[in-house]
């Protein structure tokens, strides 16, 4: 098997586009996942957009957009700053097993952290997400608006970067546009 050490991670460029959305389509059932980062990409709200590249070939793909917190209720003080999502993350098939979404989402993650965000929340399989340090958002009286329960889970950049206090986390309006 091979081992993904000549792996290139490295941020989208434009020429990436038609590529990424034909990747997309690939790793999901339907291309409402192509069409979510597309638009994404086009409301300006794809801050970390990171593509796994192996001999020229596209074999990964990792987007962050930005995410909201509504409050229970407001002025509740130690404002956290800003977070992301994580959302989609796609490897196809023939690439899977080999470490790549992993290299991925910590790529991510440290460019998250350099660019100041504190926060990320991710909607995914907690035995996955848990191996890079997330953790139940409810524990931090965090909720979702999908009803995602234990899969619904929040990690630190920083400190003290996780927003304190009962709050629904919203992803970016493109979100509902493609259901
Ligand atoms: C989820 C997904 C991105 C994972 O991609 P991946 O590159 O295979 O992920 P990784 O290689 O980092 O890890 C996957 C598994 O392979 C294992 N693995 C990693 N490197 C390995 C290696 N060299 N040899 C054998 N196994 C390895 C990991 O331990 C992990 O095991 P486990 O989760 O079964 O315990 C991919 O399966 C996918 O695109 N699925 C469809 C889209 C999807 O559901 N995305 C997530 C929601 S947005």
């Amino acid at each position: 098997m091979s081992i993904a050490t000549d792996l290139v991670i490295r941020q989208e460029q434009r020429v990436d586009g038609a590529a990424i959305t034909s990747l997309l389509e690939t790793c999901f059932p339907t291309a409402a996942e192509a069409q979510l980062v597309e638009a994404l990409r086009q409301a300006g709200h794809l801050p970390i957009s990171l593509v796994a590249e192996r001999d020229g070939q596209l074999v990964g793909h990792l987007a962050f957009s930005p995410v909201d917190i509504e409050r229970a209720s407001a002025g509740i003080p130690g404002e956290s700053g800003p977070g992301l999502g994580l959302a989609p993350l796609a490897v196809p098939t023939e690439h899977r097993r080999q470490g790549i979404a992993t290299r991925l989402v910590e790529a991510g993650l440290e460019q998250a952290r350099r660019l100041g965000y504190r926060w990320v929340v991710v909607l995914g399989e907690p035995d996955y997400y848990g191996r890079f340090g997330f953790q139940a958002a409810s524990a931090f009286g965090l909720r979702d608006a999908y009803g995602g329960g234990d899969a619904f889970q929040v990690i630190a950049l920083q400190p003290g970067g996780i927003p304190q206090g009962s709050g629904l986390v919203s992803f970016c309006p493109e979100f509902a546009l493609v259901g």
